[in-house]
């Protein structure tokens, strides 16, 4: 059997598979997400710990977990944990979509400057990379700063855990901005403005090699063998589009997760400017990526905290039905990356009348959404990428009124397939090809992920929606400067 872990940003979830990657069992945990200031966010990597114990523990009272022979990860990215001497986590995880650091990120795409930072690392500085969270411990907490003995990425603080090896793979990497993307090793002048060591950092992999066996004592604590070999698996992007099949050249999948992410699989390496991401994927080559913050995050917040329901079904019922109107929402919950990379911005809800309600706002968030994910379309299209079609992952994708506004919005047919497991299926396919079991990643989607439905774009919806982006557009630019 086989185990993919998918360490998400709310909870943590594994999926149990037999040789030929058939479901046995899922379970997962929930964690807090604390917000102790505004663009602050934290968790803290012992409830990631417990969490993944606690699902392998109830995964367990069910299946024998001792016949799992390979387990692998999809991870959160980003985040920053550090540990000292004595391995003891030393503060709080900043996350992925913690936005504190505006001023560190002014100081690297400043001082040190854009160019140097794309020919070092593929990439310009944004508030959620790794590096510009390295700075701020340095800066705001130097004794946390010198105490760091490790610093790791959220999924490799587990697999620490598990394996007692200091490992990372090259998807997550990339992400940190100290990590050069085109020769997918850490990048020495930029440890060098860190202030940090490559011996502070993990051993880089593949997303697909093994790195150990669990140690035996953490093994017998979790029913597990101690000859469980664990693949270091990826970031939960590059995993989540091998879930979705997107693992040859000019595939494209958009994730509608508490993320919105836009991923094209570039084959080779391509510069990303400054509008998207560039990094390596978890299957030999590269990507580019657009990240919008708050996509199932916006829908969580105004379900969830304004209106206080999550019935999703009763609250997006009938909003096809209603006309695209000028009411315009913009995503920035937690600022935003790409392709505007500002950390200051901020959400807005603009051309409210007295005649729109409950459903008319949902419908306005959900455009504003697409409309984001869209901006990073056009990013890529501007930098020469065709993008023609792509297939659609993560929770968002369960609304099909959701996946058809999207094709409507960006104007190409979008596809939805037989799993919506993303990341962990990403992992137990890592799992399967290290264990022999297919030859390869390609192979091992091609047997096991097919198209279930198309969504074909609607011309006259498309056309009333490019003018609503060019609205859009407005309202970012005419307030980004009153709101920063
Ligand atoms: C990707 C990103 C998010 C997080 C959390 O760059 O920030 O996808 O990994 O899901």
């Amino acid at each position: 059997m086989f185990l993919g872990v998918d360490l998400g940003t709310s909870s943590v979830k594994l999926l149990l598979a037999d040789g030929e990657g058939r479901i046995l069992g899922q379970r997962s945990t929930e964690y807090p997400i604390s917000y102790p200031y505004p663009h602050w966010s934290e968790q803290n990597p012992e409830d990631w710990w417990n969490g993944f114990c606690r699902a392998l523990a109830a995964l367990g009272a069910a299946h024998r977990l001792d016949r799992v022979t390979h387990m692998s990860f999809s991870g959160q990215m980003h985040g920053l944990v550090l540990l000292d001497e004595e391995d003891k986590v030393i503060r709080p995880a900043l996350l992925w979509n913690d936005g504190r650091t505006a001023d560190e990120c002014d100081y690297l795409n400043g001082e040190i400057g854009k160019e140097k930072l794309i020919a070092w690392t593929g990439n310009v500085a944004l508030a959620g990379f790794t590096a510009p969270k390295v700075l701020w411990v340095r800066r705001h907490e130097p004794e946390n700063f010198s105490r760091a003995a490790r610093l790791m990425l959220p999924k490799d603080y587990i697999a620490y855990r598990l394996t007692g090896a200091f490992a990372t793979d090259v998807s997550d990497a990339s992400g940190t901005l100290f990590f050069d993307v085109k020769n997918r090793r850490w990048s020495q002048p930029m440890l060098d403005v860190l202030g940090i060591r490559e011996d502070q950092l993990p051993k880089v992999y593949e997303s697909g090699d093994i790195i150990g066996s669990v140690r035996a004592e953490t093994a017998a604590a979790l029913g597990l063998s101690p000859d469980t070999r664990v693949v270091i698996g990826g970031g939960d992007q590059a995993m989540g589009a091998i879930g979705a099949g997107a693992v040859h050249a000019g595939a494209v999948s958009v994730n509608l997760g508490t993320s919105g992410v836009v991923f094209i699989n570039s084959g080779g390496y391509v510069e990303s400017g400054e509008a998207l991401h560039s990094f390596c994927n978890a299957c030999g080559a590269y990507h580019l990526m657009g990240v919008t913050l708050s996509c199932a995050g916006s829908t969580k917040w105004w379900a969830e905290d304004v209106l206080q329901t999550n019935d999703y079904a009763a609250l997006f019922q009938g909003l096809k039905e209603l006309p695209i109107d000028s009411l315009i929402y913009l995503p920035y919950l937690m600022g935003e990356r790409s392709p505007v990379n500002d950390p200051h911005a901020q959400g807005i809800l603009y051309g409210l009348n007295a005649a729109h309600d409950r459903k008319a706002v949902t419908k306005a968030i959900l455009e504003g959404v697409c409309f984001s994910l869209y901006d990073c379309v056009r990013a890529a299209r501007a930098g020469g990428t065709a993008i023609d079609a792509a297939r659609v992952i993560g929770g968002g994708s369960r609304s099909e009124d959701w996946v058809q506004m999207l094709a409507d919005v960006m104007g190409i047919p979008l596809s939805l397939i037989n799993t919506s497991e993303g990341g962990a299926l990403g992992a137990l396919l890592l799992c399967m090809v290290a264990a022999g079991n297919y030859k390869d990643i390609p192979a091992a989607c091609e047997a096991l992920i097919t198209v279930t439905h198309r969504f074909e774009p609607n011309a006259e919806k498309h056309e009333a929606y490019q003018k609503k982006f060019a609205l859009y557009k407005r309202v970012y630019e005419q307030n980004c400067d009153a709101i920063s």
